[in-house]
């Protein structure tokens, strides 16, 4: 059969690993793409894109952290005769009206909607490996996560429930076209709760400081931070703190026959490998 392949951009990420692990255990055929993946993919480099997309059938899309290039990779995409494209945006993107955060991401929705492709959106809220994988691991291990955030909760979603769906939806075509999925985990937690479960599964003592969104900014700075990248994580803890994307869905359960795994759920399985510890 042509164009077979199942493309995994963000290959080496978050998302990206767990999505192709999962397809390959399904034994679908897979290319993963980043710029140190097997196969390299840069969304700065348009002209090594059409050797990424040749065979492809279905792309599963992590945006670049800029707005406009998937345009150009949507055009490249329908030229090279691939037919499906699940986009990787985040929760309630319809909503955050006039707030400077996730213009890489609406511009990603923009494009992929626009084609005329098969295509489907997942918009995941926070992930609950932000704890462990990226921004809030280091503050934790040091003992105090200080952010902009305070009463309003964020219904932190599990990455292997975001691949569990990524992996459903890339291999069922025709059943989630033109569909844009909500995805959140089954609760809402301040980063207050959500410390406390870390700090109590882990046993060790970690405290939560609520700063303003300016400090948040300065702290990023002095970290060494670009001031784009600083601003734009600060504007996302505005958003939280204004309620729109708090809210909890039922599109996980949907979609996987089961509800989405707990907080407590992840906390238990990471505080057991140790990563929290100094
Ligand atoms: N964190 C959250 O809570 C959250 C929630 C909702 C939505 N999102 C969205 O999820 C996306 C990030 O997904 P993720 O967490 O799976 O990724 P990630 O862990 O942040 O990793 C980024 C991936 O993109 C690749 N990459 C980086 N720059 C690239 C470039 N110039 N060209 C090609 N590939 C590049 C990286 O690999 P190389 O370095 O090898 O290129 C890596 O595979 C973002 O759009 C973010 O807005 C995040």
């Amino acid at each position: 059969m042509s164009n077979a392949l199942t493309l995994v951009l963000g290959a080496t990420g978050k998302t990206g690993r767990r999505v192709a692990a999962r397809l390959r255990l399904r034994g679908t055929p897979v290319r993963t793409a980043s710029r140190s993946a097997a196969t390299p993919f840069d969304w700065s480099d348009p002209a090594g894109w059409d050797a990424t997309l040749a065979g492809v059938g279905t792309v599963y899309v992590v945006p670049p952290a800029v707005p406009g290039p998937v345009h150009e990779f949507v055009t490249r995409a329908e030229a090279a005769g691939v037919r499906r494209l699940v986009l990787l945006s985040g929760h309630g993107a319809d909503t955050w009206g006039d707030s400077t955060f996730g213009l890489d991401m609406r511009s990603a929705e923009d494009a992929v909607r626009g084609s005329a492709l098969e295509w489907t959106v997942l918009r995941p809220s926070n992930f609950d490996q932000n704890f462990d994988e990226d921004l809030f691991h280091a503050p934790l291990v040091a003992g105090e996560l200080a952010l902009p955030a305070g009463g309003v909760g964020e219904p932190f979603i599990d990455l292997e429930d975001v691949a569990d769906v990524a992996a459903a939806v890339l291999t069922e075509p025709g059943r989630h076209a033109g569909r844009v999925y909500e995805l959140t985990g089954p609760r809402a937690l301040t980063f207050a709760e959500a410390v406390e479960l870390i700090s109590r599964a882990s046993g060790l003592p970690i405290t939560s400081t609520q700063i303003s969104p300016a400090e948040y900014t300065a702290a990023l700075l002095d970290q060494g931070w670009d001031e784009d990248d600083a601003r734009h994580v600060t504007e996302m803890f505005v958003l939280m703190d204004s309620g729109v994307i708090a809210g909890t869905t039922d599109d996980v359960a949907a979609l996987l026959g089961r509800p989405p795994r707990t907080f407590e759920d992840y906390v238990v399985r990471v505080a057991a490998a140790g990563v929290w510890e100094r």
